[in-house]
Formats: C-alpha cells, sequence, structure tokens
C-alpha cells in the first residue's frame, strides 16, 4: 500500500486560509486522508451490566531507539476507526532525539483486520531539518463523507501550541459538525474549538475557557487548561476532558462541558474529576454509542505510570469501581478508539483500542497498542 493509494489523491500539508485570516498559527497543517464513503449505523443498545473489558491483544506499533527508519524515539501516539473500520495510528516520529522540538515525520500504520495485523510504518509528512518541527496533533474522522482529517502545528515552541483532540457531532445541536480542541500558548491563553459545518471546507474558532492569570507564566496551582480530549454524551452536550497543566485544585482532571456544540466554552462549565486522578498528562477518553464512557490514563498523581483503564455507565458523572491495568511502569500519552456496530465487521464483538507511550525504564520506549473486548468476548 502506498501512501497515495492511501491517500487516494496526493496532497502535501497546507495552510488553510481561515486559520491565519483568524491569527492562528496553532493548525499550521492539514492532510486530507481521503476515505470512502460508507454509511454508518449504530449498534443495539447493549447492557451495561455485560461490560466485562478484557485485554484480548497487545502488540508494540513502534519501537524507539533508532530501529525503525532510523528514528530516535516515537511519542504522541493518535488512534482513530474509520466508518469503514479500518483503524488508523499516528505517531510522531522524532529524528534526532527525544525532544519535543526538532524535525519530525509523522508515521502511520494502518489495519483493516480489527487490529490484528498492521500495515508497515509510512512517514506520510517530512518536515526536514527544522529546528522546530511538527507536533501532533488531531485526527477527526466525518462519517458522513469518509474523510479523516490530521491536524498538526509547525513551530509550535515559539509561535503556538500542541493540540489535542477531535470528533464529529452525531447529534443535535449542530449534527454533523466537526469539532477540534485545542490549546494555545500565552498569546492564545487556554482551551479553544475549531469548528466547521461545512465537513472541513472550511474553519472557525468558537470561544474559549482561558487560563488564570490570562496571558502571563503560570505557577503550580494557577488554573491553566491544556491538551483536551472532547466526547458527545447522548444529550448532546460535549464533554473535554483537559490535562490539569497546573494542578489546579487537585492532582485530577479537568472538565468543561459545553451545551452548544463549543459555540462556546463557560467558566461555569469548568468542573473536577477527583476520580481521575493525574499526573498531567494527554489522557484518552470517548464515548460508545452504546453510551459507555471510558477514560485512559497513567493513574497516578505525580509519575507517569500505571496506564489504567477507567469506564463510566453514567456519562462520566462517576467511574465503576473495576478497572484495568495495561502497563503498572512508565507510560504516557494514551489515545482510544472504538470499533462497534457495523464497523466492528460482521459477528465481531464490540473492541475498544487503547494506543499508549509505554516502556520499562522510561514511557518513550515504545508505543503500544492494546486491544480490549469491551464485553470480554474473543
Ligand atoms: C446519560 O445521559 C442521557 C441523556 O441525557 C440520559 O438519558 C441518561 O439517563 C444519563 N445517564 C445517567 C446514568 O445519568
Ligand atoms: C495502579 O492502578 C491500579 C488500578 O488499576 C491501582 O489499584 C493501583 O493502586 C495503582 N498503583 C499505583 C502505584 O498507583
Amino acid at each position: 500500500m502506498t501512501v497515495e493509494q492511501l491517500l487516494g489523491r496526493p496532497r502535501g500539508p497546507r495552510m488553510l486560509g481561515i486559520w491565519r485570516d483568524y491569527g492562528a498559527r496553532v493548525f499550521a497543517g492539514t492532510l486530507l486522508l481521503l476515505l470512502s464513503l460508507v454509511g454508518f449505523e449504530a449498534g443495539p443498545k447493549d447492557d451495561f451490566s455485560l461490560v466485562r473489558p478484557l485485554v484480548t491483544m497487545e502488540q508494540l506499533l513502534w519501537v524507539s531507539g533508532k530501529q525503525i527508519g532510523s528514528v530516535d524515539t516515537f511519542r504522541i501516539p493518535l488512534i482513530t476507526a474509520t466508518p469503514r473500520g479500518t483503524l488508523l495510528a499516528f505517531s510522531e516520529a522524532r529524528k534526532m532525539s527525544a525532544s519535543d522540538m526538532g524535525a519530525k515525520f509523522i508515521a502511520l500504520r494502518r489495519s483493516i483486520d480489527q487490529g490484528n495485523t498492521w500495515s508497515p510504518t509510512e512517514f506520510i509528512i517530512d518536515d526536514g531539518e527544522t529546528p522546530d518541527g511538527l507536533n501532533l496533533g488531531a485526527v477527526v474522522n466525518d462519517a458522513e463523507t469518509g474523510v479523516v482529517f490530521l491536524f498538526y502545528s509547525l513551530c509550535a515552541h515559539k509561535f503556538g501550541c500542541k493540540v489535542a483532540s477531535t470528533m464529529l457531532k452525531q447529534r443535535e445541536p449542530r449534527k454533523g459538525r466537526l469539532i477540534v480542541c485545542g490549546h494555545g500558548t500565552l498569546e492564545r491563553d487556554g482551551v479553544f474549538c475549531l469548528l466547521s459545518d461545512d465537513h472541513g471546507a472550511s474553519w472557525r474558532y468558537g470561544s474559549g475557557v482561558t487560563g488564570i492569570p490570562y496571558g502571563q507564566p503560570k505557577q503550580e496551582r494557577d488554573f491553566s487548561p491544556d491538551e483536551c480530549q472532547p466526547y458527545e454524551l447522548p444529550d448532546g452536550s460535549v464533554v473535554i476532558n483537559t490535562r490539569n497543566q497546573n494542578n489546579y485544585h487537585c492532582h485530577c482532571r479537568m472538565i468543561l462541558r459545553s451545551y452548544d456544540a463549543c459555540d462556546t466554552l463557560r467558566p461555569r462549565d469548568v468542573t473536577f474529576d477527583q476520580e481521575l486522578v493525574d499526573p498531567v498528562v494527554a489522557a484518552g477518553a470517548l464515548a460508545t454509542n452504546s453510551g459507555i464512557v471510558f477514560f485512559s490514563n497513567p493513574a497516578h498523581q505525580e509519575f507517569r505510570v500505571n496506564l489504567t483503564l477507567r469506564w463510566s455507565f453514567s456519562n462520566g458523572t462517576s467511574w465503576q469501581k473495576e478497572r484495568l491495568q495495561l502497563w503498572p511502569g512508565p507510560s504516557g500519552y494514551s489515545s482510544l478508539a472504538v470499533l462497534e456496530g457495523s464497523m466492528s465487521g460482521e459477528g465481531q464483538a464490540p473492541q475498544l483500542y487503547v494506543l499508549y507511550e509505554k516502556g520499562r525504564y522510561q514511557c518513550t520506549e515504545s508505543i503500544s497498542l492494546a486491544r480490549v473486548s469491551i464485553y470480554g468476548i474473543f
């Protein structure tokens, strides 16, 4: 499979004018992965009492240490499932060092058999030898058009920021809206979302929640919402599970909620989830069509260790006591995807995919994929 075949029509990264018009340097490039249009049907409602998450497979998709394409370090995993059930896994391939800056590729592997086998690594974007290269990023699937958008930033450390993740709104208000949430640096402080109501032809900002003190360097315990993961609840509201950069209020996750599809994010809709203890990291969060909310992070107050999966049957207002420990040792960023209903394939049980940074001594050693059977069925 070549990049051209995957992309359908080759396209390089490009600036979208609308972002510059809005003064954003955050989302400096985008890549359209054109995939065929396939209808999507939600499966029948499942019974929560049958939920028994079980790891049925785990494999390392990328190993750091100049073994794959002479790449020093793979970091920042992102995974998504297309409407047709193809899994796409992305990461930053940091060419020379583990640093957030420096030159990188974006690495891609894909699976068309529920994660059993994966295509060889393809480097789909190359920023050359730039001193402050690309950073991931976010991936969003438009289930209605079959287009996948991959967002990444360039020169994030001088001008902009890293962004986190995305979703397509399935319910009113604003059904079909594409939402990409990210965080800024001091010039554009806080969490804000980019919105598209025309399947990605144009994008604009919704209003955000800014940090306090606004536009100034933050200290420990200041309010500073950071990398974030949105998901949609059954009532059509959007929850943005957010990195609490300076441990404001707790060593736990910050939760933002929007009732108008991220047109606005209001300070009064900011809460803290004391149950989701967090060492300040990018975490995974996702709601399934059957109404289960999943959350993954290194479940520790201070250190990036103990990658743990939690789940909720109450729209994320409380979490089941039971949890699934995926890796007790060093572990960092994680990203979630689900195959369910017609996406998972004929007669296949719903599966959750957790792509995460994992190591024996450091979490930058590898990026691992765990497949979790939601109902404990192989
Ligand atoms: C979750 O949200 C939906 C839609 O608002 C609601 O019908 C359901 O009762 C909520 N579940 C719980 C356990 O609160
Ligand atoms: C790791 O997570 C498990 C739950 O998965 C928890 O019971 C345990 O206390 C955690 N260990 C550490 C060292 O935080």
